[in-house]
């Protein structure tokens, strides 16, 4: 499903804080970048049938975009980027798109030297944290030799959302909580359950990206999200490239400030 209506590429809705997440000028020095930039990849099929191309090509182009994407957050000076790169739901698409889907998040884990050459520190959210992914067992290697190989660095942290829905975290989290809660006493409140997600020290969202033109979280990031302004584009992921994600921090720049009710820092936590 689409909806187009966005012309222009972008329209706004949540309440955003750019100055609270801003985390200094970014490399174009032209003013503040947010810290934490996540982004839904969406339309690769639609962007392959646009061409005649089969879907398969909308995701092979799209795996090229988001390494893209990563090099221009970094050179920005974004310091989170966070892309959603396969949900629980995925799981439904047929069997060859699913096989074909995961074999590009081994062709993004490829990638790892150069991004360690970057300093660019990867992780992972989703159910390999739990323990309870249905991932081929060599894709999640791959996804552990990059986690290990990038965790000393301290340039930008590019997460991949993999296997991941954000009602299950939650899940995971209530049940880790509730654990600790029986074993030591620890205390339950927001600040407990941020420190119990699948990735503790990810700050909030400070912008929140859709591509395709399509308003949903699409089970994303719910907790993280609470107060992020959302940038929906026509654009389909294969063509959002640099000059969007720019577009995007720009339009992010005029936001009007909200009520700051962008949930608990989880970094904040010791
Ligand atoms: C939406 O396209 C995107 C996905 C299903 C997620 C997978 C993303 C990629 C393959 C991009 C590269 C990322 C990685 C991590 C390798 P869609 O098929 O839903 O498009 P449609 O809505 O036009 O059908």
């Amino acid at each position: 499903m689409s909806d187009d209506t966005a012309a222009g590429g972008a329209r706004a809705s949540g309440m955003g804080s750019p100055a609270a997440g801003a985390s200094g000028m970014g490399a174009s020095g032209t003013g503040p970048v947010p810290a934490h930039v996540a982004v839904i990849m969406d339309g690769n099929g639609r962007w392959a049938e646009s061409k005649g191309l089969p879907r398969t090509e909308g995701h092979r182009q799209g795996e090229v975009t988001l390494a893209e994407v990563v090099r221009a957050a970094d050179d920005l000076g974004i310091r989170w980027f966070t892309a959603y790169g396969f949900s629980t739901e995925n799981w439904s698409r047929p069997k060859l798109e699913v096989d074909f889907i995961l074999s590009l998040h081994k062709n993004i884990f490829d990638r790892r030297l150069e991004m360690h050459r970057n300093n660019v520190r990867i992780r992972c959210i989703g159910r390999p944290v739990a323990g309870t992914s249905r991932l081929p067992r060599q894709i999640l290697r791959e996804m552990e030799e990059s986690v290990e190989l990038t965790k000393a660095n301290t340039g930008l942290n590019f997460t991949l959302a993999f296997d991941y829905g954000s009602r299950e975290e939650l899940v995971y989290a209530a049940r880790n909580l509730l654990e600790a809660h029986l074993r030591e006493g620890t205390v339950i409140d927001e600040r407990s359950v941020a420190q119990f997600l699948y990735e503790p020290a990810m700050p909030p969202v400070d912008l929140l990206v859709r591509t395709s033109g399509e308003q949903r979280l699409s089970n994303f990031l719910l907790w993280q999200s609470v107060g992020a302004p959302f940038y929906v584009t026509s654009t389909y992921w294969p063509d959002f490239g640099r000059a969007e994600l720019e577009a995007a921090v720009d339009w992010w720049r005029a936001v009007p400030q909200g009520d700051g009710a962008r949930g608990p820092a989880s970094s904040a936590i010791a």
